[in-house]
């Protein structure tokens, strides 16, 4: 199944199936590798963490779009996730993991940042199985900023916050 793609695609398949072994999943014991590649070509991997009070739990979609971010190479092209039941020996054939609702709604976001649509490649963990679609088709008619009547805009916001950490250090080499 992995023919199917071209080789940034499997690279970034790759990349996600070896973060997978990084999750912290002893509740769900399903474990997901997720990995966005940036413009940049460079690529971020996470997994997703759990915790006794299950509403924190992390996505790894969230912790790879995170990383991309605070790397500052937020404009991100593709995603790729894997998931799986580690303590079932069958499920790496299962099907395939797509993101949920919450991620779906943080890759919008990213692909609007990036002035463009984002592919979603999902696959289960043997990657025998993959399926890809834009987020735009797993999330048609998305909440989004435009839907907030901001007065300013993030170019330019992130300017002034640019700006003002600048001065934030200037002031700490004074001390
Ligand atoms: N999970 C992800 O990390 N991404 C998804 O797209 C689906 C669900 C995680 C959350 C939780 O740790 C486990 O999978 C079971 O829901």
């Amino acid at each position: 199944m992995l023919t199917i793609l071209d080789r940034p695609d499997r690279e970034l398949v790759e990349q996600a199936q070896e973060a997978a072994a990084r999750a912290y999943a002893p509740y769900s014991h399903f474990a997901v590798g997720a990995a966005v590649r940036s413009k940049s070509g460079a690529i971020y991997a996470a997994a997703n963490l759990e915790n006794a009070s299950s509403g924190l739990t992390i996505c790894a979609e969230a912790a790879a779009l995170s990383l991309a971010n605070s790397a500052g190479d937020p404009d991100i092209d593709a995603i790729a996730v894997v998931g799986f039941n580690f303590t079932d020996r069958a499920a790496g054939a299962s099907r395939v993991v797509s993101p949920c609702g919450s991620c779906r709604q943080l890759i919008a976001e990213a692909a609007q940042r990036a002035s463009g649509n984002v592919r979603v490649i999902c696959c289960n963990g043997e990657l025998s199985s993959i399926a890809t679609w834009p987020i735009a088709e797993l999330l048609p008619n998305a909440f989004g900023p435009e839907n907030l009547t901001a007065s300013r805009q993030w170019p330019a916001l992130q300017e002034e916050l640019r700006a003002c950490v600048q001065r934030l250090i200037a002031i700490r080499k004074k001390q």
